[in-house]
């Protein structure tokens, strides 16, 4: 028998520490008119040193509160699934954290790493598992800590004055109705433009100690321990992906644009949310909007912003919602549900 799989909670938590536009220019030669106009973020997250928080117990604090709204006991979590590009060691990943934080029994825990698809790939991931009856209640993460590993400095501009911190959650559970929760979800990727939108380094291709001797020897150029973005390249396949995408996962389930209630995209970026809401004819309020609150979360950005939609009243039972995302990998999906 086939199971569906309904998001039964959902929660979301951003660092307290607000960085406005005018606090980056401080940092670097930027200003405020140039991130509204090419990105739309007013102000992002960031995490102080000091504040106790990290990727993991971000993502925990958003799952508690996914976890009390589905009124699902911990103990009946039968996997956790964790979205991230920036965990908080390079092994073992966040997912054995959040187990270990939330004092949950030893079911596995899966990491996902596709960037600013994450979220949509780990609810592809759970809805397979719940589908197929093997689990019942799934708990998925989204959750970054970009700021500590953005350049801050002028030459980093072009990529450190999009990203935010902050993480969302969501409780995935059997439901036996038949059209309820997820329709479908719908994946792609597309490594030949791997370099395009990626972080290197340090890794296995640049390991730390390798990193040293360049610094020593004063090839600093070459280390490429930022993130680097062709950003004009990744807008043009975003502004491409997203529409096939979401056309596709419409089509799976013969839904016409007409039908969708509310689109949640990927906050990568305010102008690539309104080129696709102009494409599609869709009114303001069919697609939800917060990027100028957080800037781009990456994996944490959709359960985000579907949780605050959710809190605004703004998603209701029935609905048809669609989650659609597209980053590095490059690597894009949707997924269709009914509310
Ligand atoms: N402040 C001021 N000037 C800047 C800044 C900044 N923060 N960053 C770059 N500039 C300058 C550049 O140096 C350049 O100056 P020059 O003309 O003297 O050489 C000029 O502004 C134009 O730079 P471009 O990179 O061509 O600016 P563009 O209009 O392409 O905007 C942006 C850059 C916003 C990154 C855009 O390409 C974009 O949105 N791309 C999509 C990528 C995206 O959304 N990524 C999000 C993460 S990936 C994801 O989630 C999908």
């Amino acid at each position: 028998m086939l199971y569906q799989t309904k998001i039964a909670g959902i929660g979301k938590y951003v660092p307290e520490n607000v960085v406005t536009n005018d606090d980056l220019s401080k940092l670097m030669d930027t200003n405020d008119a140039w991130i509204q106009e090419r990105t739309g973020i007013k102000e992002r997250r960031h995490i102080k040193k000091d504040d106790g928080n990290s990727t993991a117990i971000m993502g925990v604090k958003a799952a508690k509160i996914a976890l009390e709204r589905a009124n699902v006991s911990k103990d009946d979590i039968d996997l956790i699934i964790f979205a991230t590009l920036s965990p908080d060691y390079y092994f073992p990943g966040c997912g054995v954290q959040v187990q270990e934080m939330l004092d949950i029994h030893t079911c596995p825990a899966i990491d996902v790493r596709n960037q600013c698809s994450g979220f949509i790939y780990g609810l592809s991931v759970a809805d397979q598992f719940i589908k197929t009856g093997m689990y019942k209640n799934v708990l998925l993460i989204g959750s970054e800590n970009h700021s500590g590993g953005l350049d801050m400095s002028t030459r980093g501009r072009g990529v450190s004055v999009i990203f935010g911190d902050g993480a969302g959650a969501a409780v995935l559970t059997r439901s036996n109705h038949i059209g309820e929760g997820i329709l479908s979800t719908h994946l792609h990727s597309q490594g030949k433009h791997a370099l395009e939108l990626a972080l290197e380094g340090p890794s296995t291709m640049h390991w730390v100690p390798e990193i040293i001797e360049d610094q020593k020897s004063g090839k600093v150029k070459d280390i490429p321990y930022y993130p680097y973005m062709n950003g004009q390249f990744v807008f043009k396949n975003a502004v491409q992906r997203f529409s096939e995408v979401i056309n596709e996962g419409l089509q799976h389930n013969g839904l016409e644009i007409s039908d969708i209630d509310m689109l949640i995209p990927h906050q990568a970026n305010l102008r690539i949310s309104q080129f696709i809401q102009k494409k599609f004819k869709l009114s303001d309020d069919q697609v939800y909007n917060n990027i100028e609150r957080y800037g781009n979360t990456t994996a944490a950005s959709i359960p985000i912003a579907l949780t605050e939609a959710w809190e605004e009243g703004k998603i209701k039972s029935g609905d048809k919602v669609v989650l659609a995302a597209f980053g590095s990998g490059f690597t894009w999906g949707s997924a269709i549900i009914n509310w």
